[in-house]
Order: structure tokens, then C-alpha cells, then sequence
């Protein structure tokens, strides 16, 4: 595997390439991200990873400074999944002047659900793709679905933007007990990790109410979120959507059958953690 640190480094290890296939990521790979690699190789060859932790998707007291490096086992993940490159450059290589050009996703999209709980943060997402994109012109991109609204939003500004690379969603990669694997799940003590599989209990839940013939979406949504606060948690959201557009489903929708997905972010000690899942 070539590790580069510039555009320049990285153009010249990819020219000629019509058919790269490229994973983004924040770095502190774990089993998700691989299985993100190994379907990469599906679509594509060869593959290219980035590592950058980017600050333009961080609000002010988030958690930028603290979220985990852990470059040398990252490599070593990457070598075996047999990545062709791993872009990994520094801030002043990515960003080398203040990045005042910003990609703003539309209000609907943009500003509901994360984008209400984290004013800026799919702004800051959409700039770094569109820029690692443009650096690494991949024919595909695969991005999970672990982040479903930061995967409908990439893939809406591909089609809005007429980018000629594909997005392709991997399903969520989750520990035996339920929980989706997330790098900030480092963060949890035991217990908080004990507990946190309650966020996927919730979700299930609501979806198996839903399929049920339950259709009084706001009901089942306190239901959920009452559970998880008796429980000590802090939920920001637990909101029943349409898959097609993420706004909330009408009656009509209801009646209609519309394909679904609940979603959630809730904080568990200091700890936020978001999951979903489509019903
Ligand atoms: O999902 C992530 O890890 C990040 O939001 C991404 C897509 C790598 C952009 O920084």
C-alpha cells in the first residue's frame, strides 16, 4: 500500500486509474470501515482509502481535539484488505489556505435530525468529500449507512453537483449484542457499553410496532425516547422518516405502506450515539 500525503503525491499514484473505488474515512478503523474496503473491491479497482480527521464538521465543543489517532494500527488494517493507496494528508495539505468555499445542502435535508443537533456539521461533511472527490476522482465511492442522512446527503449532492462517481451504502456493521460499531464507542465505560445496545432495542422496537399496523408515529416515538431517558439516557431524537426524502411521513404516507427508517442519536453518559434502521 502507497501512503501519500499530497494531492500532488496522490494524482501521480492514481493517473490513468477509471475505476477507482474510494472510502472515506475519520481514521480508528474498526470492523465496519474493513467491511466498507472489502465492498469497495467489488466496484472497483483499485481501491483508495483516506484517514482525515476534518475540523470544518466539528461544532466548537465537540469532540475534535479528543477524537482517537490511532494511525500505525489503521495502516496495518488497510495493508491486509489490500487498499492500493491511503491518502492521509495532513490539515495544511487538505487545507493549505482558510477552506472559505463551503458546499451548503438544502435546508430540508441539511438542517433536520444531525443537522439540528450539530448546526454546521453537513456543511463541514459535504466540503471535505466533495474536495477528497475532486482530489481523488473516484468512479465510486461507498459510504455506510450506519450515517444515513450523511450517506443521502452525499449522494443528493453527486446527483445535484453531476459528479461522475456512484455512491454505494454498506449495511451497518454491528456487535453481537446489536450495537453499531463506531469509533466514538471507545469512549463508553464498561457499563455505558453494557447499556448501550438499548439504543438498538429502541429502534427495533418502533420498527416492529410500525410493521405491526402502528401508525401513531409520534406515540411510538416518545414511547421510545421515555424508555431510553428512564433509563438514563439524554436522546436528542428518535424520529420515524421516509427513507425517499428523510421528512416526516403523513398519514397518507402511512396508509400508502412508504419505505421507512427510524432514527436516533442519544447521549449515554458524555458519550453521543447515533444508529437507525430502515423498516
Ligand atoms: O463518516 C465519516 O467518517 C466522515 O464524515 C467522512 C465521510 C469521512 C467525512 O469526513
Amino acid at each position: 500500500m502507497k501512503i501519500v500525503t499530497t494531492v500532488e503525491e496522490l494524482r501521480d499514484q492514481l493517473s490513468g486509474q477509471l475505476r477507482t473505488a474510494f472510502v472515506p474515512t475519520m481514521g480508528n478503523l474498526h470492523e465496519g470501515h474493513l467491511s466498507l474496503m472489502r465492498l469497495a473491491r467489488k466496484h472497483g479497482d483499485p481501491v483508495v482509502a483516506s484517514i482525515f480527521v476534518n475540523r470544518l464538521q466539528f461544532g466548537p465543543n465537540e469532540d475534535f481535539e479528543k477524537y482517537p489517532r490511532t494511525f500505525n494500527a489503521d495502516v496495518e488494517k488497510l495493508e491486509k484488505e489490500g487498499v492500493y493507496v491511503l491518502f492521509a494528508p495532513t490539515e495544511k495539505d487538505l487545507y493549505p489556505e482558510p477552506q472559505e468555499f463551503r458546499v451548503r445542502p438544502p435546508d430540508g435535508l441539511g438542517n433536520t435530525l444531525e443537522g439540528e443537533f450539530r448546526p454546521g456539521f453537513f456543511s463541514g461533511v459535504t466540503t471535505v468529500v466533495l474536495k477528497l472527490f475532486s482530489c481523488v476522482q473516484p468512479r465510486v465511492a461507498v459510504f455506510g449507512k450506519k450515517d444515513y442522512q450523511q450517506l443521502m446527503i452525499v449522494r443528493n449532492m453527486c446527483r445535484q453537483f453531476a459528479l461522475p462517481t456512484s455512491i454505494i451504502a454498506a449495511e451497518t456493521w454491528r456487535a453481537d449484542d446489536g450495537l453499531a460499531l463506531s469509533s466514538r464507542n471507545m469512549y463508553l465505560s464498561p457499563e455505558e457499553r453494557a447499556e448501550a445496545p438499548q439504543l438498538y432495542q429502541a429502534l427495533n422496537f418502533v420498527a416492529e410496532e410500525v410493521r405491526q399496523g402502528h401508525k401513531d408515529v409520534f406515540s411510538l416515538e416518545h414511547k421510545a425516547m421515555d424508555t431510553l431517558t428512564q433509563r438514563g439516557w439524554k436522546p436528542d431524537y428518535i424520529s420515524i422518516r421516509k427513507q425517499i426524502d428523510l421528512q416526516p411521513p403523513t398519514a397518507g404516507d402511512m396508509a400508502e405502506g412508504a419505505p421507512l427508517v427510524v432514527l436516533a442519536a442519544a447521549k449515554l453518559g458524555t458519550t453521543r450515539l447515533i444508529d437507525n434502521l430502515e423498516i
